[in-house]
């Protein structure tokens, strides 16, 4: 028995270095929830040592010869599927920790902190051209990545397939202009809508401490386990997780809008869920990992849209939000409610975008961030084109750059190939919807009975024990017998859109 002997050794491998991976996740947590301004500095040299540590043990000599007689030992067909998927996933982790030479990570991580400090300087004074230095430079090591990593067809497809393996850039242009030709006409047909939609009636003053109540209460509805989690503050909202039994997220609150930090603990609770689903004893290895990050935030957007601004969530929810809250929701009917919660609103910033608009703000970022990475676009006049894209698609004027290509953190940090995955999450998440939906015919009478077990148990079952047994491609089929496709989401806008703004469908 000398295969197992390998991947035995190989699982506990992984599982050493996964111990030094939580203790960096919680040194992170904790520089983004407590620790003292003045830490900065100190924190970042205690992290880069930690990362080195586990560089030095994922890239050591007997890891590589390990994995490389595994690897050749797949063709002899003696590992069973799942030993395969272990094997290659670690393969993949590990090509991608040694293709880049050391002086590159280097160089791409001390730019990234310079191009951060420019960014929100440039930001603050809404002048790109603070900017556009340290852009430049930053797409220029993008580009040199991209060669490290190897690529088909183009250099994108390189970095895309970072974040979202097996993506490519074809595959990703043929989907998500599928979806711009939907939805631009749709955004057209709903701003001419008679309908209007007052959304200050849902405006108020909730108090943090009364506000962390309901957040936690509607948490541990939708089966957030906060025994093994932790709800906390944070200015930018973020789920982690140190292992299964400790899956913590993090929300943000203003007091004039108690469903600003409902909307984000929502979201990240279905981040939460799917970590907590993973199983335990495949800690630290591939098969105790999220997929990818579009299947990843799939679940976030499962429960914070199609789950939780549906009428049926509410239907449950409301009455309790309006006795927590009576000022001012005790005059608002659940259905007017519902409509406010749903306005769709043609807005410059992505973060504060709607369900249907806000993939229009994706796929402006990915035609720009694609055309800088393959040198068909400079940098230079890449604020001229965002702001033409942002009239075409949104029929919006740009007023500044800070509102308009300033506003993301993404590419300052060198995240070329992020954003799209954010509306693959979206179409995933409609998709394996509309799959749950059929398993689960009566699913949204659950929803109004309070009852968010069979969903959580449908997701669990079918996507989150499975960690990354699957490949998303594989994922999508096996769950819904059919390739990801943009159908499912612009059939659930058009029929839950259809009813909020009256529209006429040919
Ligand atoms: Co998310």
């Amino acid at each position: 028995m000398a295969k197992n002997k390998s991947i035995e050794t190989l699982k506990n491998r992984l599982r050493e270095i996964a111990y030094f991976t939580s203790i960096s996740a919680i040194l992170h947590w904790d520089q983004e929830v407590h620790m003292p301004k003045k830490a900065i500095e100190y924190r970042a040299k205690t992290m880069a040592e930690i990362s080195a540590i586990i560089h030095q043990k994922f890239t050591a000599l007997d890891h590589d010869k390990l994995l490389t007689n595994l690897k050749n030992e797949i063709p002899e067909g003696k590992y069973s599927d799942e030993e395969e998927s272990l094997i290659l996933e670690c393969w993949r982790d590990y090509s991608l920790e040694t293709k880049l030479p050391e002086d590159h990570v280097r160089a791409v991580s001390e730019l990234s902190s310079k191009a951060h400090h420019y960014w929100i300087e440039a930001r603050k004074q809404s002048d790109f051209s603070l900017f556009l230095p340290c852009l430049e430079k930053t797409i220029a090591l993008q580009k040199k990545t991209a060669e490290y990593l190897g690529y088909e067809k183009s250099p994108y497809d390189a970095l895309l397939d970072i974040y979202e393996p097996g993506m490519t850039t074809e595959k990703a242009l043929v989907i998500l202009n599928d979806v711009k030709d939907f939805l631009v006409p749709f955004l057209a047909k709903i701003k001419k809508s008679k309908i209007k939609i007052d959304s200050k009636k849902l405006f108020g003053k909730f108090p943090i401490d009364e506000q962390i109540v309901f957040n936690r209460f509607v948490a541990e509805k939708l089966g957030y386990d906060l025994d093994a989690g932790k709800i906390d503050a944070s200015t930018h909202p973020f789920t982690i997780t140190f292992h299964q039994t400790d899956v913590r997220i993090t929300t943000r609150y203003k007091t004039e809008d108690v469903l600003y930090s409902l909307g984000s603990t929502i979201h990240e609770t279905g981040h939460a869920l799917y970590e907590q689903g993973l199983i335990g004893n495949d800690f630290g290895t591939p098969l105790g990992q999220a997929i990818s990050l579009g299947i990843h935030e799939s679940q976030s957007r499962m429960w914070e849209n199609n789950i939780g601004k549906s009428l049926e969530f509410w239907k449950y929810f409301y009455p309790k939000l309006q006795k927590a809250f009576p000022v001012p929701y005790k005059k608002v009917p659940l259905q007017e409610f519902y409509s406010i919660i749903n306005k769709v609103t043609p807005s410059l910033i992505r973060t504060e975008a709607d369900e249907v608009t806000y993939n229009l703000h994706i796929i402006l970022r990915f035609e720009i961030e694609k055309e800088l990475i393959e040198g068909t676009l400079l940098a230079k006049d890449a604020p001229k084109v965002w702001n033409e894209k942002m009239k075409k698609y949104f029929g919006v004027t740009v007023p500044n750059d800070r509102l308009g290509i300033l506003q993301d953190v993404h590419w300052s940090g060198g995240s070329f190939g992020y954003f799209p995955t954010y509306s693959f999450g979206n179409l995933y998440s409609a998709q394996f919807y509309a799959a749950m939906l059929k398993d689960i015919p009566d699913l949204t009478i659950r929803f109004a009975k309070g009852d968010f077990v069979a969903a959580r148990e449908w997701l669990r079952k079918k996507i989150h024990v499975h960690g990354k047994r699957y490949t998303a491609s594989e994922l999508v089929l096996e769950v819904t017998g059919e390739p990801l496709s943009s159908k499912y989401f612009q059939d659930y806008l058009t029929e839950k859109y259809s009813k909020i703004y009256n529209l006429k469908n040919k």
